[in-house]
């Protein structure tokens, strides 16, 4: 590909922090861990932030520190990652897959008619959910939110970053996100202690003490290593969510129609995919690959419609719609004003 989708960045910068957090810390639990920790929190505007093995363990083990379990369920959008509805199956709960609203791709909390024992609103894309209904929901039926931040390193709703709104906000540092940490990784962010703690417990073993466990647990801990490179990801995110905006901004101008989803009109998309809405898209995407230019589809099948979803029998007309619509424009922060300019030159050849 002349253009690829994605570029993994690996600097000197990451390097040396891996190599020095190798030669100087325990590999498991090092000093890195605790300050990645307390570096992410700060950033996110939470008290406590506590890092796990990835984002599908985030969620899973916030949920666990929650109580949910067998017998609960759990709302969830169907248009994101199949581990936003897997985490909840893993802890015995039941998804409740909800549609989306078909102008950005988020949850459309309107369409919910059941009762659960939580939520998990996602920041697809990066963007904001509509997360006022969201709260409106979580009053009326008095259940905590967990947001499904994996995506959305940096957003801000009202102001907020994204993480800080609920009870938990949970993370993926896998290497496509907006930020990552040389792997897989993740983290969860909180205001409210015994949640951190639990959490904290839960990703190792169900720890009490040293020797002394209380609870069942896994062994989901962050690596040091990939702490250390996380903290140089973290210290860069703001400038990279910039370019993201500056990228949007570009195609924006040099698309001949506006098909790039909008984000929400109270708070700020960090962009981890910029994603265009077009009858068209398949020839689009043929036009790109035949100009040696990646593209990708997020999601080309809505969670309901998976293998081992499809026994719930769903129909969700909009999330359906909307999968075969969308597409993903390549939206990496080393991605050239030029490049831009002949990604787009691509897309208008088809949709003038
Ligand atoms: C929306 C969403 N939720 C959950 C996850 C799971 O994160 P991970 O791959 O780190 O387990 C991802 C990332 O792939 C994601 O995009």
């Amino acid at each position: 590909m002349k253009i690829p989708f994605f570029v993994q960045e690996f600097t000197d910068e990451m390097k040396e922090a891996a190599i020095h957090a190798l030669q100087n810390e325990s590999f498991v639990g090092g000093e890195s861990v605790s300050k990645f920790e307390e570096e992410f929190a700060e950033y996110t505007g939470t008290k406590y932030a506590a890092s796990v093995s990835s984002g599908n363990g985030a969620l899973q083990i916030s949920l666990m520190a929650l109580g949910i379990s067998e017998g609960s369920k759990v709302f969830t959008p169907t248009n994101s990652f199949i581990a936003s509805a897997n985490c909840i199956r893993m802890t015995n709960a039941k998804p409740i897959l909800v549609d989306i609203n078909v102008k950005d791709g988020g949850i459309d909390v309107h369409s919910i008619r059941d009762k659960a024992n939580a939520i998990i609103p996602v920041h697809i894309y990066g963007n904001p959910c509509d997360f006022d209904s969201v709260k409106s929901l979580s009053e009326e039926q008095k259940i905590p939110i967990i947001e499904d931040a994996c995506q959305a390193h940096g957003a801000i709703f009202r102001g907020k970053k994204v993480g800080s709104l609920s009870d938990v906000g949970c993370f993926s540092f896998y290497p496509t996100k907006n930020m990552t940490v040389g792997g897989d990784g993740g983290m969860t962010t909180t205001d409210n202690e015994e949640i951190a703690m639990k959490i904290k417990s839960i990703r190792d073993n169900g720890r009490k003490t040293k020797n002394e466990f209380d609870k069942l647990g896994f062994t989901m801990r962050l690596n040091t290593v990939n702490a250390a490179i996380g903290r140089v990801q973290l210290k860069h995110l703001d400038e990279k969510n910039s370019r993201r905006r500056q990228i949007v901004k570009n195609y924006r101008k040099e698309l001949f129609e506006d098909c790039i989803l909008p984000e929400n009109s109270e708070g700020k998309s960090v962009y981890h995919q910029i994603v265009i809405k077009h009858d068209k898209r398949d020839k689009i995407r043929k036009e790109l690959f035949d100009n040696e230019i990646g593209s990708a589809i997020y999601y080309e099948k809505p969670i309901h419609m998976q293998k081992i979803y499809q026994e719930y029998g769903l129909t969700l007309p909009n999330s359906e719609k909307f999968s075969r619509e969308i597409m993903s424009l390549p939206s990496y922060p080393s991605l050239t004003d030029e490049q831009v300019g002949i990604i787009a030159e691509c897309v208008n050849k088809i949709i003038n």
